[in-house]
């Protein structure tokens, strides 16, 4: 039989996928099969648990975690405070202007404390702030709504309220180009400053949006060293090789080459080996989806251009990439 990618890395790591309604519909049999933790896509953000400040539909994020419990599977929550997928209710006042500092947080604060003690028995760990650092420029943290009206006190604030609701769960905070350089000195930078004031913070998400060449592998070890040097835990949050460069203006290239294919499994064989060299340092490493079928990447960077950035095909059939990955461990 093929072996459960799972147990393969049995004491390195667990081995997490992002789900959503729909692929636990499809793929619920290779899901728990192979894995042994389960993130939200998309199911308990802010917009999608709490659309209006006095309604909150918790349907299918129950669902997901009915389904976690069922199979014994842990969750990784995803996520409290984000600038995307956030209602505009949330920011603004009876009016339609921007709503004030107090009440921002004790908005966020009732919306995390509700979600987090909902989902305290399912969820062992939250991405509680997510992607507020600047990709360009000098500037620390993103403009957003909660920089225009808070500063940057919300980061903190949302680490003690999610300690507050359950003092049991880790608390972590979550980025995509992790591994850049500068982005990687900032996240350090932000993470530092927290734990240097206190604030209850035991990890920190490395996404792993990556390609079939970005970043290199030097850059993706260095960032886990710097990252770990605080002494946090670790959790690679968001998995995924991308056949297709982010940016890439060749609209034309649908169809990965031969080459393309052995540079994937060449990536995911290095990639796994590195993050086993860190094993004791890193907790979890989580895919972005469950298999080729459906992706996030088959509407990004260019809508509707499919994308195989994972370790099992269309059909559910494990890829040489899968094989190479068991092969290592
Ligand atoms: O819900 C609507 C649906 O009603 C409509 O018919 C459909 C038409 O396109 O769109 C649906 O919303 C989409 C939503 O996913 C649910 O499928 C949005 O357009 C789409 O933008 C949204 O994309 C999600 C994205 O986050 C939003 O930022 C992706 O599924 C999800 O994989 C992605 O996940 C993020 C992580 O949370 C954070 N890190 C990066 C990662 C990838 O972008």
């Amino acid at each position: 039989g093929i072996p459960k990618l799972h147990e393969v890395l049995q004491g390195c790591f667990d081995i997490g996928a992002a789900v959503n309604p729909r692929t636990i519909a499809r793929s619920g049999e290779l899901i728990a099969y192979h894995y042994n933790s389960l993130t939200a896509e998309n199911e308990m953000k802010f917009a999608s648990l709490h659309p209006s400040e006095e309604e909150y539909t918790f349907e299918e994020a129950d669902r997901i975690a009915d389904f976690a419990r069922s199979k014994g599977m842990r969750m990784r929550g995803h996520t409290l405070v984000w600038h995307n997928q956030t209602p505009d209710w949330l920011f603004q006042d009876r009016n339609g202007g921007l709503v004030g500092r107090g009440e921002l947080f004790a908005r966020m604060k009732s919306h995390i404390d509700t979600v987090v003690k909902r989902y305290k028995n399912s969820v062992y760990c939250w991405d509680v702030v997510n992607e507020v650092i600047a990709d360009e420029g000098d500037e620390l943290l993103r403009q957003s709504k909660w920089t225009a009206i808070a500063g940057e006190d919300f980061i903190s604030k949302a680490f003690e309220y999610a300690h507050e609701a359950d003092p049991n769960a880790l608390l972590f905070y979550n980025d995509y180009n992790e591994s850049h350089p500068i982005k990687r000195e900032k996240i350090y930078a932000l993470v530092k400053s927290l734990r240097e004031r206190d604030v209850p913070i035991h990890g920190v998400g490395l996404q792993a949006h990556w390609n079939l060449y970005d970043p290199g592998l030097d850059d993706i070890r260095s960032a886990i060293e710097r990252y770990a040097s605080l002494g946090l835990k670790l959790h690679v949050t968001e998995l995924d090789v991308s056949m297709f460069e982010f940016g890439d203006r060749r609209t034309d290239l649908t169809e990965p080459t031969e080459r393309m294919i052995e540079l994937q499994i060449e990536r995911y064989a290095q990639i796994f080996k590195l993050f086993r060299e860190y094993k004791d340092v890193i907790d979890a490493v989580t895919f972005w989806g469950a298999a080729d079928d459906y992706t996030w990447l088959d509407d990004f960077p260019v809508r509707g251009r499919k994308n195989w950035p994972l370790l099992f095909d269309e059909k559910h059939r494990p890829k040489p990439s899968f094989w190479k990955v068991v092969e290592g461990a």
